[in-house]
C-alpha cells in the first residue's frame, strides 16, 4: 500500500520561485512515490484576510498556480478545504481533546502575544479564536484523511507536532486506533532559494521573484538582484554569489560548470552572469506562465476541477466521520 500524503496551500500572496522550488516542485516529485491529497486551505486564510474578493481571487490563482506547474488531478486528489465540511466537524470533535495549554504554546500565537508586549498592548490584543485555535483546524485537515507524511516548511513541524497530540490524546481516551499518526517532512530546498537582496526568499522581505512573472518583469527583477562591487576584469567567487545559486537552481551540470568557470576566469561583470540567469529561468519558466495565463482565463475549468476533487475527498472524509461518531457515541 502507498503511503499518504497530505499537504495544505494557503492561498496568500503572489507563489514565486521559493515557493517553486521549495513547496510546489518538492511536494510534486513525492506524489510520484505517495498516494498525494493537496488542499487549498481556504479557511485558514480566513484569520488574516476579511476580504471576499482576495480571497476568491487568491484561491484561483493559487490553485492555477498548482495545475500550471504540472499537478495532474487524475493522480493527486486536489481539492478545496471548504469544499470538505465535514473538516469542521472533526475540528469540533477534535477541540474536546486538545488542552488549550498546548494552544498557548503554538508559536505563531506566542509571537503575537510577544509583539503585543512590545507594544504595550493588551496580550491578546488582534487575536482571534482562529488563529489561537488554528493548529486544530490543521489537525482536522491532516487526521480526516489517514495522513502518513505532510510536506511543510520547518515553520509547520510545530503544528504537526500537536496533530500527532491531539490524535493520541483521542486514540488514547477511546482505547483504538481511530487516528494515524502523520509524520512532517521538510523541504529542503526552502533554507537555500535566495531572494534579490540575497536573504532567504520570502513574502515578508519583498524580494521575491515571482514563478509566473511576465518576461519583461522578470528580466527587470534579475537586473535588480544584489552583487558585490567588483570590476568586470576581477574573477568572482560564485559559491557566495545570489546570481550563481539561483542559475544552479535552473541550469544543467554542464551550463552550471561553464559560468562557474567563466566567475573564476574574470572578465565576466554582472550584468552578462544576470543575462544568463535571465536566459535559463525564462526559459524553464515559460512553459509554467503560459499555461498558468491560459488557466486563469478560464477560472471555471479551475473551479470545477476543485469541486470534483472535493466531492472525491468528501466521499473518503464522511466514512472518517461516521466511524468517529459512532466512536464518540454520537450516533
Ligand atoms: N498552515 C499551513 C501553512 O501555513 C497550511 C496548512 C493548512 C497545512 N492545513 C494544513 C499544511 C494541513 C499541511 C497540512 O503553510
Amino acid at each position: 500500500m502507498k503511503k499518504i500524503a497530505l499537504t495544505g496551500i494557503k492561498p496568500t500572496g503572489i507563489p514565486h520561485i521559493g515557493n517553486f522550488l521549495g513547496a510546489i516542485q518538492p511536494a510534486l516529485k513525492l506524489s510520484e512515490s505517495c498516494e498525494a491529497r493537496y488542499f487549498i486551505a481556504d479557511y485558514h486564510a480566513l484569520n488574516s484576510t476579511k476580504d471576499p474578493e482576495a480571497i476568491r481571487q487568491m484561491s484561483l490563482q493559487i490553485a492555477a498556480a498548482w495545475l500550471a506547474c504540472g499537478l495532474d488531478p487524475n493522480k493527486v486528489l486536489f481539492y478545496k478545504q471548504s469544499g470538505v465540511p465535514e473538516t469542521f466537524e472533526l475540528l469540533t470533535m477534535l477541540l474536546a481533546y486538545t488542552p488549550k495549554g498546548l494552544m498557548n504554546r503554538a508559536h505563531a500565537y506566542k509571537a503575537m502575544l510577544q509583539s503585543n508586549a512590545e507594544a504595550g498592548k493588551d496580550p491578546d490584543d488582534g487575536v482571534n479564536m482562529g488563529l489561537f485555535t488554528y493548529p486544530v483546524l490543521m489537525a482536522a485537515d491532516i487526521l480526516l484523511f489517514d495522513t502518513d507524511y505532510v510536506p511543510v516548511g520547518n515553520d509547520q513541524f510545530q503544528h504537526v507536532e500537536m496533530a500527532v497530540d491531539i490524535a493520541q490524546s483521542f486514540n488514547f481516551v477511546h482505547q483504538c486506533e481511530a487516528f494515524k499518526l502523520p509524520e512532517p517532512l521538510a523541504h529542503e530546498a526552502s533554507k537555500t532559494v535566495l531572494g534579490l537582496d540575497g536573504r532567504k526568499m520570502s513574502k515578508s522581505y519583498g524580494n521575491i521573484i515571482p514563478i509566473f512573472a511576465p518576461e519583461k518583469q522578470l528580466r527587470k527583477l534579475i537586473m535588480k538582484i544584489v552583487t558585490n562591487s567588483q570590476s568586470l576584469e576581477e574573477p568572482k567567487d560564485p559559491d557566495t554569489c545570489s546570481v550563481f545559486s539561483l542559475y544552479k537552481c535552473f541550469a544543467d551540470e554542464q551550463q552550471i560548470s561553464a559560468l562557474r568557470e567563466r566567475y573564476l576566469a574574470g572578465g565576466m561583470g554582472w550584468g552578462h552572469a544576470k543575462q544568463e540567469l535571465f536566459e535559463v529561468m525564462n526559459s524553464k519558466l515559460r512553459p509554467y506562465r503560459e499555461s498558468f495565463e491560459q488557466l486563469m482565463a478560464e477560472p471555471s475549468h479551475i473551479n470545477s476541477v476543485l469541486k470534483q476533487g472535493s466531492d472525491k475527498a468528501r466521499e473518503l472524509a464522511s466514512a472518517k466521520i461516521r466511524d468517529l461518531r459512532k466512536i464518540l457515541g454520537i450516533d
